[in-house]
Order: structure tokens, then sequence, then C-alpha cells
């Protein structure tokens, strides 16, 4: 059997409280499954700088790099909020970001049925809504150079930010995207502005060309994100696979997490490129939500969003789509029967706290199997 490397990075607030239910889902589907996992731990964010003043060690750096996946839970807090910039809770996440070059971030948005009636969209339009964006992660204007602001010396200033996109960027986040929509409906709709944009123009070029070579079977469409941002909220169940830059994707990836629901339910994944021996992707799957400083340690935060980035792990990094798919379905099984932590609480639910959502979820998977 191939390895089965995990570095745990729990983080800080309510990551290290999502991740103990991960942790006894592995431990679950090792005993019950044998599927040899192994977990190794280690520190990331205001944890990691209390104890090295770093915020990730190098140590735990080089974990990351040698493990299969990395699973990470969540950064920062308001004890944190002074200590220098460069050492800060996030910049630990960065710093995974940028030496695994994890260039790829995968956003699903599931509805799952029993939570369709509480988005703020008519639950005819979310319901059974399964849809992935995918976003490039490390170029675009987030990165490009220049990147300043200029005294013009008549008292105005001036504030640069550059957007830039080289050809083979674009075809390796576009090869993602083509490969994961083999996996599901087949379609992808790629986003960018070219009617105002230079690098739309060619991002829309090299997706087209990329198309052309190596994906013809899978069907593509384009649109002008901005109008793709209106589709989202107007019939979302249009997209299979939305594939779009950096600046594009935070906006439309955030979009469409909220059509179905609440932070605690989000998972992400974020893929680097295949080695060039073993064609393994280094990988890192988060929850999209934050430390949440104002319900930590209480033990009520929805460990969902966490268990479902374990799916991603399972789906993306270890071929195991029949298990991340029962762990879906698992997750949808306990939501069907009115289990809800606080955050996604209703009228007439059963409200139950991180623990006991992990378990029932962690137990349905096992009756599933
Ligand atoms: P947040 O996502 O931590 O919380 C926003 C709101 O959603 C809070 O009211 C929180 O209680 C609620 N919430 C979030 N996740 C939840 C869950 N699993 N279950 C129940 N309720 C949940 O964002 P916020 O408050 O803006 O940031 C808090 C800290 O987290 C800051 O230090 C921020 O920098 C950091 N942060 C870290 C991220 C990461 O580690 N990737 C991402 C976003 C923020
Ligand atoms: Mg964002």
């Amino acid at each position: 059997m191939a390895s089965r490397k995990l570095l745990l990075l729990p983080g800080d607030g309510i990551g290290p409280e999502a991740m103990a239910e991960v942790r006894k889902l592995i431990a679950a589907i090792n005993e019950n499954f044998g599927s040899g996992f192994e977990t190794e731990e280690g520190l990331v964010g205001g944890s990691a700088y209390d104890a090295h003043g770093a915020a990730i060690s190098d140590a735990d750096m080089t974990k990351a790099m040698a493990a299969d996946a990395v699973l990470f839970g969540a950064v920062g807090g308001p004890k944190w909020d002074a200590v220098p910039y460069d050492v800060r809770p996030e910049a630990g996440l960065l710093r995974l970001r940028k030496d695994m070059q994890l260039f790829a971030n995968l956003r699903p948005a599931i509805c799952y049925p029993a939570l369709a009636a509480s988005s703020s969209l008519k639950p005819e339009v979310v319901e059974g809504l399964d849809i992935l964006i995918v976003r490039e992660l490390t170029g675009g204007v987030y990165f490009g150079e220049p990147k300043e602001i200029i005294d013009l010396g008549n008292g105005q200033k001036r504030g640069i930010d550059t957007q830039v996109y080289d050809t083979f960027e674009i075809e390796r986040i576009a090869g993602v995207a083509f490969e994961l929509a083999r996996t599901r409906q087949n379609r992808v709709t790629s986003m960018e502005k070219r009617n105002v944009m230079k690098s739309g123009v060619l991002w829309n070029e090299v997706v087209t060309q990329a198309h052309k070579a190596k994906y013809s079977d899978v069907k593509l469409d384009h649109m002008l994100a901005d109008a793709g941002g209106m589709q989202l909220v107007r019939w979302p169940k249009q997209f299979d696979v939305i594939v779009t830059d950096n600046l594009f994707g935070d906006m439309l990836s955030d979009v469409a997490a909220m059509l179905t629901g609440s932070l605690g339910m989000l998972p992400s994944a974020s893929l680097g490129a295949p080695d060039a021996i073993t064609g393994k992707r280094k990988a890192l799957y988060e929850p999209v939500h934050g430390s949440a400083p104002d319900i930590a340690g209480q033990g009520i935060a929805n460990p969902i969003a966490m268990i479902a980035s374990f799916a991603m792990c399972l789906r993306y990094s270890f071929n195991m789509a029949a298990e991340a798919d029962r762990l879906e379905a698992a997750i949808s099984a306990v939501l069907n029967e009115g289990l809800r932590t606080k955050d996604i609480l209703s009228a007439g639910m059963t409200e139950v706290g991180t623990a006991q959502m992990g378990d029932a979820i962690i137990s349905k998977f096992l009756a599933l199997s």
C-alpha cells in the first residue's frame, strides 16, 4: 500500500477543537479499514509563535514538505494582534502556500438538502447545488510587480497593484480544472474580463488552447467574471467547475460559499504541481473559516468544515473517492436527522456540541461503510 502520511497543523482558537474530530475520524478509519494513515503533529500560527517565535518552524515546514497531505485548522486571534508583521499567525499559512507552491485553490459549494431552507436564496435555487470553484492562488494582482504606493509630491499618492499572468500559470490552473471536471459533470466555465484586461485576453486564449490540445472531451464555456457573479446568484446550478484568477476567484468563491450557508460548513483544498516522479501533488486541506476567537474553548464550534476538508483530502490526495462520497453522505445524513451546532441551528432541530457532531458523523460514516 502506498504511504499515507498526514501532517496535522491544528493552529489556534477553534482550529484544535475541529481537528480533534478529524483525529478521531482518522483513528476510526485506520481501525475499521486498516487504511494505514500515519499522522504527525505540528504547530502553526500563534501557537507556533508562542513556542518558537515563528508562525511555523523550519522543522514543521520540513514535515509539511515530506507529507502526502497537510491538514490545517485555523490561525490567529487577539492574543497575537501585536506581534511583528513577519511572524504574525497568517504568515504560517502564507509560508506553507509559498514553499509547497500551492497554486490551485479548490472551493466547493455544496448545498446539503437539510440546510437549503436557510440559504439567503430560494431553496429551489440552491437545493442539490454542487459546484467547484478553482481559483489560481499564487499569481495575479496579489503578487504582480510593481506593487507600491508612490508619493507624487503634489499632495497626491498613487497606489499600484499589477495583474500579471504568464502562459504556464494559466495552463496549469486550467489543467487542474479540466482534470477535475472529468471526475464530475465534465463541464468547465472559465471566467475573466477579456473586454477590459490584457491578462484576461491571454487567459481566454490559453484556456481555449489547452482545451483544444488536451481536454476537448470536456465542455468549455467562457463568461465575463462580472456576469459570472450575477449568474452565480441567479441560477448557480448551471455551473460544474469554474476556473478563474486569484482576485476574481477570491470574490466569486466567497459569493458561491454563502449560497450554501454557514462558514462552519465550508471546506477547501490547495494543490501544487504533480511531482515529476511520483505524480503526486503537494496538498493542504483547510476549512474556510478562521479561528473564531468569539466561540473558542466552548466546545460549540461546527467541525463539519474541517471534516469536509478531510473528505476532499481522501478524494484528491489518496484517490479514495468512494470513502469521500461516504463521508459527505454521513454529514448529509446527520443533518437530515436534525443535529445542528449552534451556528446552523434552526427551530425544531437538536443542538449539539463539536464532539457530539463529530461522533455522530463518524458513526454514520462507519454505518454506511
Ligand atoms: P472567523 O471565520 O474566525 O469567524 C467569523 C464568524 O463565524 C465568528 O462569529 C465565528 O464564531 C463564526 N464561525 C467561524 N467558523 C465557525 C465554526 N466552525 N463553527 C461555528 N461558528 C464559526 O473569522 P474572523 O472572526 O474574521 O477572524 C478570527 C481570526 O481568524 C482572526 O485572527 C483572523 O485573522 C483569523 N482567520 C484565519 C483564517 C485561517 O486560518 N485560514 C481565515 C480567516 C480568518
Ligand atoms: Mg476571500
